[in-house]
């Protein structure tokens, strides 16, 4: 499937989104295990407050190609090269149709989906005989969910490309991670207003992707006992999903 990551020691990785919640946790868990950091997030301020020793600081932002292609300069001029790329940024609003707002929508598709291809575009030559390249969707876009009409598009779009480039580059020894967390206590799902099942810290959630990328899965989805559950969920023919889906929200 995948390369076995067990050995961060001079790794050099690059995380965008890496300022805050699950980012800002894997920054610390990787630097703890070695690896030579490059950092991105749009707030260079955020970035710098997290005080990693020794980690190169390149604000960019991922819904603009051309500050991705600025960063992505930077990090090879710092770091000589890059062994894997992680993509976090992402953006959360709950949207169903009394509040669908269009421009808020695309907004979210262009951060959620679109800067994870864009950030494509710029490392594919970089990375075609080595390296590897993760990208952080959501176990909410295995199927269709309420006021999820925002969200879960763009993570859905984001788990197909993460697929189709896995069976092209793998076989060239280049790694495609995809990771779907279940919920995690971040600045994204503050403002939730609902009880979140299985909730994770950050501190968790950048553990078990820590440790899921020593396990060669080309997924790392975690908590199991909930993503277990969403994955049978998304097993259900839609006759039988969406009275269970209406029924278990009260939609
Ligand atoms: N929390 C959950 O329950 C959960 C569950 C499943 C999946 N996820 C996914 O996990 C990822 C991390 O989310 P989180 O919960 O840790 O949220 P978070 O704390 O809000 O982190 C989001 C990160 O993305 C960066 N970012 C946002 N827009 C950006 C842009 N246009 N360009 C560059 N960076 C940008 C933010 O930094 P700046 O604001 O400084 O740019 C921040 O570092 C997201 O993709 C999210 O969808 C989260």
């Amino acid at each position: 499937m995948n390369p076995k990551i067990t050995d961060w020691q001079g790794r050099r990785v690059w995380l965008l989104g890496a300022s805050s919640g699950i980012g800002a946790a894997l920054v610390r868990r990787l630097a703890q295990a070695g690896a030579r950091l490059a950092l991105s997030g749009r707030d260079a301020g955020k970035l710098a407050a997290l005080g990693i020793d020794g980690a190169v600081l390149l604000p960019c932002d991922a819904t603009d190609a051309a500050s991705l292609a600025d960063a992505r300069r930077g990090v090879l001029q710092a770091l000589g090269g890059v062994d894997l790329t992680i993509y976090l940024a992402g953006d959360y609003v709950p949207m169903q149709v009394a509040n669908f707002d269009l421009a808020r929508a695309e907004s979210l598709f262009s951060v959620n989906f679109l800067g994870a291809v864009r950030l494509t575009a710029a490392m594919l030559p970089d990375m075609l005989t080595t390296g590897g390249i993760a990208f952080v969707a959501s176990v909410a876009a295995y199927r269709g969910l309420p006021k999820a009409l925002a969200y879960g598009p763009g993570k859905a779009a984001l788990i197909h490309f993460a697929e189709c480039l896995h069976l092209e580059l793998v076989p060239r020894g280049v790694g495609v991670w995809l990771i779907n967390p279940g919920f995690v206590a971040t600045p994204l799902t503050a403002g939730n207003d609902f009880a979140m099942p299985a909730l994770l810290s950050p501190e968790q959630a950048a553990q078990a992707t820590f440790e899921g990328f020593a396990s060669g899965d080309f997924e790392i989805h975690y908590p199991k006992r909930f993503t277990r559950f969403m994955k049978l969920l998304a097993l259900l023919p839609y006759r039988w999903y969406f009275p269970l889906i209406r029924r278990l929200t009260g939609v």
